[in-house]
């Protein structure tokens, strides 16, 4: 299985997405400010995997606190908490796991600082076991939805890398292929970071599902001619009212599909929900830096001084979303009442 992130003695080990496909390299994160600076530069980029990684880094902070007594410890994971809150601000599952964090400190802060580090370091370790439980639950939820044999279209990389393992939309047509469907994945290039063709075709190709690249602008011909039987993508952040925000280019899709009357699915934890925010125009939406778009491979492809858009994301109505396949069930609309039900479900994994 790939290791997305890993919790070793020596530090937060990533697999260095930035330099996939061609190269396979292991990076050893051994402060919270590295960690921080992996999440921001798309060392470990994907929801889940951001989530999880923000848990081990707040571990590696509090591990590595020179604190004598609770009130200074309180003020480094405090700051601990800052830098990595400062990373990027879609993907609601960095929120979730500092708030678990910090439950989890607050619970514990009369002990001694030896065992506070310890159990830290044991939650984070937990939620990395619990979202790949969590993937291979939403797998065997979601396969009952994919078609029997046929094309499945897929934008972004919602697979192994973006989470401890597994995948959200690609753990559901791992687990479809693993109940012997015979499915062809159709994955959208991603541009501008390009998560599709260098990584959702990369961990596809290691597990021998058939697979096609094809850049943005083609998705629409390959529905016109009858290529994709359902579409599947993971999200960053679930409205209340099941709106979705997730990579830039994922609306498109959505609006494609509904014109063409094939299935949109969303697979996500339900770390991603956020009941708090009621609908998808209160999502912030992460701007990136204007070079992902002016420069392919270190080439530049747009003229000097042009005006240059990057939002890293977009928002998809509810209206698009067939269902959003979560670990505790399927949940269709009315999202506002499915949502909330599942949320409030009790989790049944460790
Ligand atoms: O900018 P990224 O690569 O972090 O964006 C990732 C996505 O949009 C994914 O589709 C989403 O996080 C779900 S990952 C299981």
């Amino acid at each position: 299985m790939i290791q997305t992130l890993e919790w070793t003695a020596h530090g937060v080990v990533f697999i260095d997405q930035t330099k996939l496909p061609t190269e396979e390299v292991y990076v050893t994160c051994t402060t919270h400010q590295q960690v921080a600076d992996a999440i921001r530069n798309m060392v470990v980029r994907g929801a889940p995997a951001i989530g999880v990684a923000a848990a081990m880094g707040i571990a590696l902070g509090v591990k590595n606190s020179k604190a004598e007594n609770a009130a200074d410890l309180k003020k480094d994971f405090d700051q601990i908490c800052e830098i990595i809150r400062q990373t990027r601000p879609t993907a609601v599952n960095l929120f979730w796991a500092i708030r678990r964090m910090t439950e989890k400190f607050e619970f514990l802060r009369i002990r001694p600082i030896a065992h506070i580090q310890q159990a830290l370091i044991e939650e984070a370790q937990r939620m990395h076991a619990e979202d790949i439980a969590a993937n291979q639950a939403m797998g065997r939820h979601g396969a009952t939805l994919m078609p029997s044999s046929g094309g499945v279209l897929t934008h972004c990389n919602a697979g192994a890398l973006a989470t401890a393992g597994y995948g959200t939309a690609l753990g559901v047509i791992r687990a479809a292929v693993e109940q012997g469907k015979k499915i062809h994945v159709y994955a959208d290039e991603t541009r501008p970071f390009l998560q599709g063709s260098r990584l959702t075709a990369w961990e596809l190709m290691k597990d021998g599902i058939p697979t096609t690249v094809i850049s943005d602008n083609m998705a629409g011909v390959m529905m016109q001619q009858g290529k994709i039987g359902a579409i599947v993508v993971g999200a960053d952040r679930i409205a209340a009212n099941g709106d979705v925000a997730n990579k830039i280019g994922t609306y498109t899709v959505a609006v494609l599909a509904k014109e063409h009357g094939i299935p949109f699915y969303v697979a996500a934890p339900i770390s991603t929900v956020d009941l708090d925010t009621p609908d998808g125009s209160r999502i912030p939406i992460e701007q990136r830096n204007a070079r992902e778009v002016t420069h392919i491979a270190g080439k530049q492809m747009t003229p000097d001084g042009v005006e240059i858009e990057n939002p890293a994301f977009d928002v998809t109505p509810a209206k698009y979303v067939a269902a959003i396949i979560t670990e505790r069930g399927i949940a269709r609309a009315p999202y506002e009442n499915s949502l909330r039900d599942l949320a409030a479900e009790i989790p049944k994994h460790p």
